[in-house]
């Protein structure tokens, strides 16, 4: 979820929603603004997209100078009016980010004082317990520092007050909130970005901080209630809200972002003038680790996973990789002497977050392979190796996925030549050929681009469809059916080839398409053999692969997608493009909203 919070002089409902919009990549099932207007806490809620909030505000204006305002992604209570936040009680308004893990005990026992809820969510026993800390007789910041210190969980919380118009309380203890300094006015935001219009000079809140904030100054405190402080620095978040351009969705805009964006990303790791891996300014030594362990969640994982193939094999450096969640609470043997890599595009994303904090205790050196420079992964880590993909406003990754690619490939050439399992020819040789990705990306969205639309046309009218690959094209098999799935809501997954004989091969029929993605490997011939097994059971395949492919093949398909023969480091970055393309077209055919898909946010900071 994302929340705003203002303190001005002048109605602040117009800017928060505003900010708003920036921050409903985190969430858009419901939203809500609070301000006080003539001393009295006032509210307008809404289901659904944003547009319906400012609708709502169109028809019910609210004319407050201090305001609060939230974008949700549901977690407890299903998203409608009464479960949107800001929720009240008694004199108090409050949004919330993140779960309340004791919300059913807290929920009890106010229950048991004769409070009533109105909603089902955990972030109403917030408002109660505030409410109730007033009612015996404590201050607003009292009531909120009492209040705080009952709380267990991960969340960010703003929190106004009745008839205070100069101050908005806010909590960190999880999730991102950051306050902004202005003239007169203050902020508050879960990014810098949802602040950027308003004022560049942001303080990030650390975990048990809380703030209290004023027209003309902020105080942030300690969970004991001790004054601390925390450093000030200028944001380089964007002001301008990012636009589609000529494009019919931001998807189909970062699709085609793509060819300079992965330019861009290579070429700060790569020095093509030399035909060299950068050296890196590193915390750790790639010669001398033993092993690298990597950690991520959705498509940042399966960019971890490709990553896995390339640093085993070109940098003979082995690879431990989990999803986030798993990894986190799996209380793996990690060593000191090591270090890890985190992989996320927004750098806040709650279990990926408390994997670094897992490898912190642990004693390993950490690096953040983010796009959002000024996030807490980044923050939090020794390193940052950034992604240079810009802003991604899809909520399916794209341009982040290949951006993370192009730095996972770069890193790997870059062990290799730390740990000698290259030669000077072989270094030459990968980062030349890295440097043709852009120009394979360009081919295939120039060439490829109404093929695959015919293909997404017939892929519409199925209702299950699977996907294959060995070796890098087995994540990126995964990653075609996470896109699928994800935005056309049509049942997809994805498998190593040589597993099919030993589960999925039962659902095989004429309704079941297999796309098969197969470059030609070093083992296109054990793919080849898979497709002969989907054939004679009469399975319908698409196959996506090379010329060279495409003339060797047995194979009967229902259709082939041809690419470019290109050097076997660059087929998964490359063979993305088609996999996000069919995924995009299917669902511009499926009518299905793409950019903001049912049930989803972009940026998860719940567990
Ligand atoms: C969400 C998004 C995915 C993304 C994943 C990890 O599920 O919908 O597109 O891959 O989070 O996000 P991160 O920001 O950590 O890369």
């Amino acid at each position: 979820c994302g929340i705003v919070g203002i303190v001005s002089h002048s109605p602040v409902a117009p800017l928060i929603v505003d900010a708003l919009k920036r921050l409903e990549y985190r969430g858009y099932d419901s939203a809500g603004v609070a301000t006080i207007e003539h001393g009295a806490l006032a509210r307008r809620r809404a289901e659904g997209k944003l547009v319906n909030l400012e609708n709502r505000l169109k028809a019910e204006p609210l004319d407050g100078t201090i305001g609060i305002g939230h974008t949700r992604w549901a977690t407890h209570g299903v998203p409608n009016e009464t479960n949107a936040h800001p929720h009240f009680s008694d004199g108090v308004a409050i949004v919330h980010n993140g779960i309340i893990e004791n919300f059913a005990e807290l929920r009890t026992e106010l229950e048991r004082d004769g409070y009533t809820f109105s909603s089902q969510t955990d972030t109403e026993v917030v408002a109660h317990l505030i409410s109730r800390e007033l009612k015996s007789g404590a201050t607003p910041v009292e009531a909120a520092h009492n209040t705080l210190k009952r709380l267990q969980g991960a969340f960010a919380l703003a929190i106004m007050f009745k008839g205070d118009e100069d101050m908005i309380v806010g909590a960190r203890n999880g999730p991102p909130l950051a306050v902004g300094h202005g003239e007169g006015e203050m902020f508050l935001g879960s990014d810098a970005i949802a602040l950027a219009p308003f004022t560049n000079s942001i303080t990030y809140l650390e975990d048990g901080d809380w703030a209290v904030v004023r027209h003309n100054n902020i105080a942030i405190f300690d969970m004991d209630g001790n004054k601390v402080e925390r450093k000030r620095q200028k944001s380089i978040g964007t002001a301008y809200l990012v636009d589609k351009g000529n494009h019919r969705h931001f998807m189909e805009k970062e699709i085609h972002e793509q060819p300079e964006v992965i330019s861009h990303t290579l070429a700060h790791y790569l020095d093509f003038t030399k035909s060299a891996a950068k050296p890196l300014d590193l915390p750790f030594d790639f010669a001398r680790i033993e092993r690298l362990a990597i950690s991520a969640c959705g498509t940042a994982y399966l960019a971890g996973l490709i990553g896995k193939y390339w640093f085993e094999r070109y940098a003979r450096l082995p690879v431990d990789i989990d999803i986030a969640s798993e990894f986190r609470y799996r209380e793996m043997p990690l060593s000191a002497n090591d270090a890890a890599l985190f992989i996320s595009q927004s750098g806040e994303t709650a279990d990926t977050l408390a994997s670094l904090r897992y490898c912190r205790s642990q004693g390993m050196t950490i690096g953040a392979v983010v796009n959002t420079r000024e996030s807490t992964i980044a923050r939090e880590a020794d390193v940052t190796l950034p992604l240079l993909a810009g802003p991604e406003i899809g909520v399916a990754s794209t341009k982040a996925f290949t951006c993370q690619l192009s730095v996972m490939a770069s890193l790997a050439v870059r062990a290799a030549v730390a740990r000698g399992t290259v030669s000077a020819e072989e270094e030459k040789a990968l980062v030349r050929a890295l440097s043709e990705t852009p120009r394979y990306a360009n081919q295939v969205l120039k060439t490829l681009d109404g093929q695959i639309e015919t293909l997404a046309r017939d892929l519409a009218h199925y209702r299950h469809v699977l996907y294959l690959g060995r070796d890098t094209s087995y994540p990126l098999a995964l990653e075609g059916a996470l896109k699928l799935k994800e935005i056309s809501y049509i049942h997809a997954e994805g498998y190593a080839a040589g597993e099919l004989k030993h589960g999925p091969i039962a659902l095989i029929d004429e309704n079941m398409p297999v796309i098969v993605i197969a470059p030609h490997d070093r083992i296109f011939e054990k793919t080849v053999s898979n497709m002969q097994e989907v054939a004679a059971r009469g399975g319908k395949i698409i196959l996506i692969t090379d010329a060279k492919g495409a003339a060797q093949s047995t194979v009967k398909t229902m259709r082939t997608i041809v690419l470019p023969d290109m050097p076997e480091i660059i087929t998964p970055i490359v063979y993305a493009l088609p996999i996000q393309m069919l995924a995009y077209f299917t669902a511009v055919f499926m009518g299905t909203d793409v950019d903001q898909p049912r049930n989803l946010a972009k940026s998860v900071t719940v567990e």
